[in-house]
């Protein structure tokens, strides 16, 4: 599978695609292509100090725009506010059945603490706003909300935490949670339509708060039964 990472210069990118350069073609996407390139030359070298000859895939780079039309999976690596903009430019070049991942959590600092931007400016959730930008809506996904990226850095690692996952398309659902479960110790658990992606996002300002509040290191979540 072609994994195209918008934003894949940020920490959550380093972590998504050495996390699955061994059995994916992964692409480093940012708005400049020599940005992109240098990176993704950055995470190959991990990679093969990391995997040696189990690197067998590759972590390529280029510009966002470019990287969106070769790939069969996009993960949106980008903050909140970019989404509109993002999206407008991505609209016209994606593939119809690419599936697009959102993982994005619309965060603030407030004096009380991490605050969820929704609930603080009445807005949407970023998973529908990206399905508002980026029809159509069965193809967007989120999941990864409350995964730190210090640990999804560290490959060696295992998890043990469980990721949520909302998306309107089983099918699409099921090729997610595939993906999600190739990460060591990682569990997909299905949340509901995208509509119920908001109860995913908020979580990672209260992981936040509970985490500063009661020294926590780079805190998960896992549901127990
Ligand atoms: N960090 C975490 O632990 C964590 C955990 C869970 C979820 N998330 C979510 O995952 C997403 C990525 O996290 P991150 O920490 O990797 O983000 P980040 O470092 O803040 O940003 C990722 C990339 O977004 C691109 N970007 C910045 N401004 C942009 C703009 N105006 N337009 C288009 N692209 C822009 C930049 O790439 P270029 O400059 O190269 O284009 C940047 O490297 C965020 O939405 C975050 O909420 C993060």
């Amino acid at each position: 599978m072609r994994i195209g990472i918008i934003g894949g210069t940020g920490g959550m990118g380093e972590g998504f695609a050495l996390r699955w350069c061994q059995q994916h073609n992964v692409i480093i996407g940012s708005r400049d292509a020599a940005r992109a390139t240098e990176s993704a030359k950055n995470y190959s070298n991990i990679a093969n100090t990391i995997y040696g000859n189990r690197f067998k895939a590759s972590i390529t780079g280029d510009e966002n725009i470019s990287l969106s039309s070769q790939s069969d999976i996009l993960l949106l690596s980008i903050p909140y506010d970019t989404i509109i903009e993002t999206c407008g430019k991505l609209k016209e070049v994606i593939n119809d059945n690419c599936i697009v991942v959102s993982p994005i959590v619309p965060m603030t600092r407030t004096d009380a603490g991490f605050a969820y931007i929704p609930v603080e400016q009445n807005s949407k959730s970023a998973a529908e706003l990206v399905a508002d930008n980026l029809p159509p809506r069965t193809r967007i996904l989120s999941a990864f909300h409350t995964i730190s990226e210090t640990k999804l850095k560290k490959v060696d690692m295992s998890l043990e935490a469980d990721t949520f996952l909302c998306g309107d398309d089983h099918a699409n659902v099921t090729i997610l949670s595939r993906l999600v479960s190739e990460i060591k110790g990682l569990r997909p658990i299905y949340l509901g339509p995208l509509s119920m992606s908001y109860q995913a996002e908020i979580l990672t300002p209260m992981i936040l708060n509970a985490a500063k509040k009661n020294k926590l290191k780079n805190p998960g979540l896992k549901l127990v039964e």
